[in-house]
């Protein structure tokens, strides 16, 4: 089936006509060798393999789930969700990936646990004329070899972060950077865009960076001890708000109150972070928006009818910067 529809779409409108019905002499032969890894009958779906990170957190959660209700059945597709074994588990999802292309697929979207690593299984996609669509995350590959990659811009969305910084610190400050998970394109692109809105400001001390590996009880941790040994800290960017979150909880066990002693910035978006902000636990809140299955829609579509797809899809989103932002935006359904 995957091959079929790949030879429509290449071909264009006009070959289709001729093309289906050649294939429709060989049509009972090559769908039952191509009923995908199911082994079922034909079926007119367009069969999507997803590999994904799988549970990891809020904003992980919002966004698969997003992807799963746009490629629904009703849509016209066959979505196989393949989740890493953890989300830092890039083998689970080469695996995954090398699956996909054996059972021939009609398209791959591809969250990547880890930048690099990716160019084999790229190629093998590529040699099997199978599209890759890359979702949030980037990989260090060449962009010949995948389609596009939806995501909100990381380096735009960081860099709000540093502006509200800027704008509240005008002398500058202590401050220590929460990172994701090492390795990601997502935290050096975050910290690509905060470092830029700071650069040229004078009195910003960067105390340090740590990975918290996305989670609240390490970013409580590595806070408990930056404190420990920096009673100065003044401000906090945390690249998710899990991490965010925990180093607020580590502020106040430290006897500090968040928001006046120390302030906190986050990147996601999550009902948890926005009710943080509206409590005064947390300072600022640039979301991250999960909410692109339609978009990812729409470009599975016009990649396989051989249309033209840019090659970055930049997904946009809000921020949210007083206690006030963040009661309204939880009133008004932004959380997730
Ligand atoms: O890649 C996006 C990041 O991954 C989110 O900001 C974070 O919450 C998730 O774990």
């Amino acid at each position: 089936m995957a091959h079929k529809k790949r030879m429509l779409g290449m071909l264009g409108f006009v070959g289709a006509g001729v093309l289906a019905l050649s294939l429709a002499g060989c049509s009972g032969a090559a769908d039952n060798a191509d009923s995908g890894s199911d082994g079922g009958s034909d079926s007119e779906l367009t069969t999507v393999g997803f590999v994904a990170v799988g549970p990891e957190g809020g904003w992980r959660n919002a966004n698969e789930q997003a992807i799963k209700d746009a490629f629904s059945e009703d849509a016209g597709f066959d979505l196989k969700y393949a989740p890493a074994a953890s989300p830092t588990d890039q083998k689970s999802q080469l695996d995954a990936f090398a699956t996909f292309v054996n059972d021939e697929v009609d398209v791959i979207l591809l969250t990547a646990t880890e930048a690099s690593g990716w160019d084999d299984s790229l190629k093998l996609a590529e040699e099997a004329e199978i599209p890759v669509i890359l979702l949030d995350r980037g990989v260090d590959s060449s962009d010949d070899l995948y389609v596009t990659r939806i995501a909100p811009d990381n380096v735009k969305v960081a860099g709000s972060v540093g502006d509200w910084a800027v704008e509240t610190f005008p002398e500058g400050a202590n401050y220590y950077t929460l990172e994701g998970v090492p390795g990601l394109s997502v935290v050096n692109e975050r910290n690509e865009g905060f470092d830029a809105a700071i650069e040229g400001h004078d009195g910003w001390n960067k105390i340090g960076a740590q990975t918290a590996n996305w989670t609240a009880d390490e970013g409580k941790s590595v806070i408990e001890t930056v404190l420990k040994e920096n009673p100065d800290l003044q401000f906090i960017f945390a690249q998710n708000d899990e991490m965010g979150i925990g180093a607020a909880a580590a502020v106040t066990a430290a006897g500090l109150v968040p928001g006046t002693d120390v302030k906190i910035a986050t990147i996601d978006g999550t009902t948890p972070a926005l009710e943080a902000l509206a409590a005064g636990d947390l300072s600022f809140v640039a979301q991250y928006n999960p909410f692109f299955g339609d978009l990812a829609v729409d470009a599975v579509n016009d990649t396989l009818a051989g249309e033209t797809v840019e090659k970055t899809i930049v997904v946009p989103g809000e921020t949210f910067d007083s206690p006030e932002a963040g009661q309204a935006a939880i009133d008004a359904g932004k959380g997730f």
